[in-house]
């Protein structure tokens, strides 16, 4: 069994996880089976740690759910919150909403964050690695952005050791952004690019986030990273590479955002989702998806997109379907 860098061997990393098995091999992940926290998870495995997962989907993924032991995200139950969270050693928090809907609001989640927080600080947690994403402010106008700062100043005021990553747009794996951009691109004959598209963007893998976040895990110092790819596009340069990578190239139509958000609507009713919000967009325009920091992920999208661009796309991937719709078709196939 390998060690995660930092501490011992994990020899006995069953599940259920018994009261006897030795907390520092024990971690909790949020959303094992979706998107980030399934890489995340699957790192923690392969090293050897024993996994619970918080998730609102326990039904999710079968062959997976032999390996991970799943408790429910229960938010409004904070006795239940910290027994799940009880000889946990870190916490890997990727919770989130991509945008406000039916009671949901971004300050439910940020809400909810804390509660989070406050019960693994009960529980005794020795550190929490918080996906948060770059540039987030509490002066931002966006409320995703300013709710993530929230988050961000809850985790530093539980006083529990912790790191924060911060990603830009995330590609690889079953994500929704990139493969719904190809989706477009393979379905409908022109692309709106919002605005003059030379707004820059420096998309990350999932599985270089799963290692950084992984490798904060064990570290002891409290820290905030960027999550950034090698390679920085400008929006419309991203659409080309998606279009290249898929082998087909829509007419790129250049509107103003107030009409950007009208034909996304159009299209978000046509496939029952919500394609790109308001914050999406405009934080993308005002260049927050990109970062000056030092490049901390390895694999570039332009290589990913040559090996995986023919199977990209080829199935929309709804949000609702996979956060409001139970029993509804999940977005992709599984990633391994
Ligand atoms: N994906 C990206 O491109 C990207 C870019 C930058 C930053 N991030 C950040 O990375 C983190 C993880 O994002 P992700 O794309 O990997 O998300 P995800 O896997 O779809 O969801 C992450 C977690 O949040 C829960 N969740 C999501 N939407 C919810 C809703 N509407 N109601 C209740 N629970 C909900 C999921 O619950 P279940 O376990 O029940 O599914 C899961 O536990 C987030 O903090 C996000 O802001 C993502």
């Amino acid at each position: 069994v390998t060690a995660v860098s930092g501490t011992g061997p994990c020899p006995r990393a069953q599940i259920p996880p018994s009261a006897a098995d030795d907390a520092a091999c024990l971690d909790v992940v949020t959303g094992a089976f979706s998107y980030t926290g399934r890489a995340i998870a699957g790192r923690l495995l392969a090293a050897g740690r024993a996994v619970r997962t918080l998730t609102a989907h326990p039904d999710r993924d079968e062959g997976r759910r032999r390996h991970i032991d799943v408790a429910p995200l229960a938010f409004d139950d904070p006795a239940a919150l910290a027994h799940s969270l009880t000889g946990v050693h870190t916490l890997y928090n990727t919770y989130w909403i991509r945008f406000p809907h039916r009671a949901t609001h971004f300050a439910t989640a940020v809400d909810n964050s804390r509660r989070l927080f406050e019960a693994a600080a009960r529980s005794g947690v020795a550190r929490i690695v918080h996906v948060s994403i770059t540039n987030p402010s509490l002066d931002s106008p966006y409320g995703y952005f300013r709710g993530k700062a929230e988050v961000e100043r809850s985790l530093a005021e539980s006083g529990i050791p912790h790191a924060v990553i911060r990603p830009t747009v995330v590609f690889g794996g079953n994500d929704v952004l990139i493969n719904n951009i190809a989706w477009l691109l393979r379905h409908v004959p022109f692309f709106v690019i919002p605005g003059d598209g030379r707004y820059r963007l420096r998309p990350v893998h999932v599985d270089d986030v799963a290692r950084l976040c992984v490798e904060q895990g064990m570290s002891s110092e409290d820290v905030v990273l960027d999550a950034v790819g090698p390679e920085r596009f400008t929006f419309t340069e991203l659409v080309q590479a998606i279009g290249d990578g898929v082998g087909r190239h829509a007419r790129l139509v250049h509107l103003p955002p107030s009409a950007t958000s009208l034909v996304t609507a159009a299209v978000g009713a046509a496939v029952r989702d919500v394609v790109l919000t308001r914050d999406e967009l405009a934080g993308m325009m005002d260049g927050l998806a990109d970062s000056d920091a030092g490049t901390t992920g390895a694999i570039s999208l332009s290589g990913w997109l040559r090996e995986n661009g023919g199977g990209l796309g080829r199935r929309y991937a709804s949000e609702l379907n996979l956060h409001y719709r139970p029993g509804a078709r999940r977005r992709r196939p599984e990633s391994p």
